[in-house]
C-alpha cells in the first residue's frame, strides 16, 4: 500500500507539475483526507480544470495564494487550520515558481527581484507561517517515522539551481533564486528535523509544462509518479538532501 500524508498543500497547482500532483494524489490508494491546491487566481481560465475538479473530489480543497504577497498568507494558514484541525499539515509542497528569460546584457534588478520574490523569499515565508502547522502535524503522528506521512517541506528546485552542473551559464534570475532555495532547503532541514519536519529539495526533471516547453523529455504523468515515489520513501536520511524525480542524488 502506498504511504500518503493526512494532509498536503500544493502551491501553484493550477496547472503544470503542480496539477499533475494532485491528480495523481487523489487517485492514489490511500487517498490523502485533504489535498490542497492553490492557485494564485480563481474563478480564471487558468484555474478552470482545478475548480472542475475540486467540484466532483470531495477531498480536494482550493485557496487563493500568490506566493509573492506575503501580507496574505496568515488568511490562508487559518483556512488550512480549519480543514485540518487537530491533525496538521502533513505536508507543504513549494511548487509554484516562475522563469525570468532575459539575456545578461537585458537583465534588469526587477527581474532578479521578481525571481527572488516567487521562487526563494515566498516559499521561505510560507513555511515559516505554517511552521504551528507543521508542527502540530509532526507531534500528532509521533508514532511514524520521520517522513512526509508525518511532516515534510518539500522545494520544488531544478537541475538549473546545481552550482557544480552549471556548465551553460546565463539563466540568472531563476538558477540564483533557485539556488537560493536550496540554501534554505539545507538550513530548514539543520533548524525543524528536532520538531519532527524532514526538508528536501527536488528536481523533477525537464517536464513539458509550459514553463518546460513543448521539446521537454519527460512528461507531468511520469515526473510526478517518480516523485511520489521518491516522497513515500523520503526519511532521515534524505533530510536536507537535493533528489531528481527518479530518486537519484543531485549534485549540489
Ligand atoms: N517544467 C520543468 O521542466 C521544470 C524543471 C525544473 C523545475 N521546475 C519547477 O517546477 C515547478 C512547477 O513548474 P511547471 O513546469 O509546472 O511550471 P508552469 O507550468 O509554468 O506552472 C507554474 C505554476 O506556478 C504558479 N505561479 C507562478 N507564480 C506564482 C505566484 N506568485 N503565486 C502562486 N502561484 C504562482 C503558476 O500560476 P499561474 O497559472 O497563475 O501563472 C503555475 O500554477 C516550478 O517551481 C519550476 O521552477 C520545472
Amino acid at each position: 500500500m502506498a504511504k500518503t500524508p493526512l494532509s498536503i498543500l500544493i502551491t501553484g497547482a493550477n496547472r503544470g507539475i503542480g496539477l499533475g500532483l494532485v491528480k495523481s494524489l487523489l487517485a492514489s490508494n490511500p487517498q490523502p483526507h485533504h489535498v490542497i491546491a492553490t492557485s494564485r487566481n480563481l474563478g480564471v481560465d487558468g484555474s478552470k480544470e482545478l475548480e472542475n475538479l475540486a467540484a466532483k473530489e470531495p477531498r480536494l480543497s482550493i485557496l487563493q495564494l500568490n506566493v509573492a504577497n506575503s501580507a496574505t498568507f496568515s488568511t490562508v494558514v487559518k483556512a488550512v487550520d480549519e480543514l485540518v484541525k487537530e491533525n496538521g499539515l502533513n505536508v507543504l509542497l513549494n511548487n509554484a515558481g516562475i522563469t525570468v528569460k532575459k539575456r545578461l546584457e537585458d537583465l534588469t534588478a526587477d527581474d532578479m527581484a521578481q525571481a527572488f520574490i516567487t521562487n526563494t523569499i515566498g516559499p521561505l515565508m510560507l513555511t515559516q507561517s505554517f511552521l504551528p502547522l507543521l508542527k502540530r502535524a509532526a507531534s500528532h503522528a509521533s508514532d511514524k517515522p520521520l517522513g512526509w506521512q508525518r511532516a515534510a517541506v518539500i522545494n520544488m528546485s531544478t537541475i538549473l539551481a546545481s552550482i557544480s552542473s552549471n556548465n551553460s551559464g546565463g539563466l540568472y534570475p531563476y538558477r540564483s533564486s533557485k539556488t537560493a532555495l536550496n540554501a534554505i532547503t539545507k538550513s530548514l532541514s539543520v533548524d525543524i528535523v528536532k520538531d519532527g519536519i524532514i526538508t528536501c529539495s527536488v528536481h523533477p526533471g525537464w517536464v513539458q509544462t509550459d514553463m518546460g516547453g513543448p521539446n521537454a523529455p519527460v512528461t507531468i504523468e511520469d515526473s510526478v509518479k517518480g516523485m511520489l515515489k521518491l516522497f513515500a520513501k523520503l526519511d532521515y536520511n534524505s533530510n536536507g538532501g537535493f533528489f531528481q524525480y527518479d530518486g537519484s542524488v543531485m549534485n549540489w
